[in-house]
């Protein structure tokens, strides 16, 4: 919007030589020469120039220093425990439209399922949650609404680190603040929320482009109630043909320097074409024509980036145990679900930057709420997914 210019780096090569060359093209906004000519209110503004320093905008031993805050809390997730939690949500949510036979899978599935588990993650209640997908869609669609957004979510996170301060539990939070490193509430409150816009919506839109492939895809049709796997094959097919983040702001050149035969003025910025580069095809990745599990097992892909500000491993996980715990239990309770409208009317979100789609209308014969009957009717009590079952879901197949 607004003519902004930037490179939009489309080669694998070439997006491997930017992401992993952090002097060269730090993901520093403070290098942009276009800086004093952008509006106030451009509406991209918030996702790309981040003034306030947290783990997705900081360089050099400032972020390092970041990134040794942050990834021990993600590391220290207990992931059987996320996985559980996450049969005991998608259960619920599934009560809550499964007797209808119709769902938008987007508005009722996809996006409340990963808010709930980081809620569990993080330790914030559902209220909050609800507040905060609208928020965080508004931020990175790049709304009229994201220059107000931004600041709303900080003071958000600052409430939150004040409770958590005040009581602390068996949270992320609570566990990022016994790190010895000496941050000051407002840092701690920016790195939050940075984890937080980092990692829900890209969650969201795998799942959504997960089960739409799923669903549309000869090969993954044929494999229906195929089980697990199957839905491991989609996820990684997505993470290629349909990433959730197909560009991700940014890079800024610290000197004149040439990419892609292309002269590069210190102080331009560069985007990353991660789903652009992935379909390079001097990748010389062929999709599996016939076989979804002819190509599950190449994750050289971009989707979660690359080099020293590459999505943390922890964080990875944890986006796929919500991702595939979710598909499953959907799958496994709603086995004839299938598209409502034609795949060629469904509509992609207004991000210039994420590549979801904005609504899955899906029919599928009626079932009782036979899961988890004790819960019916109590979905959006807060605090509720604490009551997780232990007792770990039996593959479909
Ligand atoms: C499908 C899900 C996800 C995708 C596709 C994804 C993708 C990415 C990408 C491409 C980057 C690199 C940005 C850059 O190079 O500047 C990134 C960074 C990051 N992601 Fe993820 N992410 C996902 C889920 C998550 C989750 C669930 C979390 C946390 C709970 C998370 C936390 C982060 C953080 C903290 C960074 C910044 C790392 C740094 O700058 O050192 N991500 N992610």
């Amino acid at each position: 919007p607004g003519g902004v210019p930037a490179w939009l780096v489309i080669g694998y090569l070439e997006l491997l030589q930017v992401t992993g060359d952090p002097v060269l093209f730090p993901r520093d906004s403070r290098l942009w020469s276009q800086r004093a000519n952008i509006p106030a209110k451009w509406p991209l503004l918030p996702m790309i120039d981040r003034p306030n320093p947290s783990i997705t905008s900081t360089v050099g031993a400032i972020h390092r220093s970041r990134v040794a805050m942050v990834e021990p809390a993600l590391e220290s997730v207990d992931l059987v425990a996320l996985r559980h939690t996450c049969e005991h949500l998608a259960d619920q949510l599934i009560d809550t439209f499964c007797g209808r036979g119709t769902a938008d899978l987007v508005a009722e599935f996809a996006e409340p399922l990963p808010m709930s588990a980081l809620g569990w993650i993080f330790g914030f209640a559902e209220d909050d949650g609800s507040q905060f997908i609208g928020m965080l869609k508004a931020l990175t669609d790049g709304s009229s609404a994201a220059g107000s957004v931004y600041p709303r979510l900080a003071t958000r996170m600052q409430q939150l680190l004040t409770a958590k301060r005040a009581r602390p539990g068996a949270d992320l939070v609570s566990r990022m603040l016994t790190h010895p490193a000496s941050c000051t509430d407002a840092e701690y409150a920016q790195d939050l929320l940075a984890v937080i816009a980092a990692g829900y919506l890209p969650t969201v839109d795998w799942i959504g482009n997960s089960i739409r492939l799923m669903r549309t895809d000869e090969r993954f049709a044929r494999a229906l109630g195929g089980g697990p796997q199957s839905v491991e094959y989609a996820m990684n097919e997505v993470l290629w043909e349909d990433t959730p983040i197909q560009i991700f702001p940014g890079r800024w050149a610290a000197t004149d320097t040439r990419l892609g035969g292309k002269d590069i003025r210190a102080g331009d910025m560069l985007l990353l074409g991660l789903a652009a580069a992935n379909a390079d095809p001097h990748v010389g990745r062929q999709p599996a024509e016939n076989s979804a599990a002819a190509d599950t097992g190449n994750s050289a892909h971009f989707a979660f980036g690359h080099g020293e500000y590459r999505c943390p491993f922890a964080a990875q996980q944890i986006a796929e145990i919500i991702t595939q715990t979710g598909i499953e239990v959907l799958l496994d309770r709603l086995p004839d679900l299938e598209l409502a409208v034609p795949a060629a009317n469904l509509v992609r979100r207004p991000s210039p930057f994420l590549g979801g789609i904005t609504s899955l209308p899906v029919r599928f014969t009626p079932v009782r709420t036979t899961r988890t009957p004790q819960l019916a009717g109590q979905a959006h009590t807060p605090g509720l997914w604490r009551s997780t079952n232990p007792q770990s879901r039996q593959p479909s197949s």
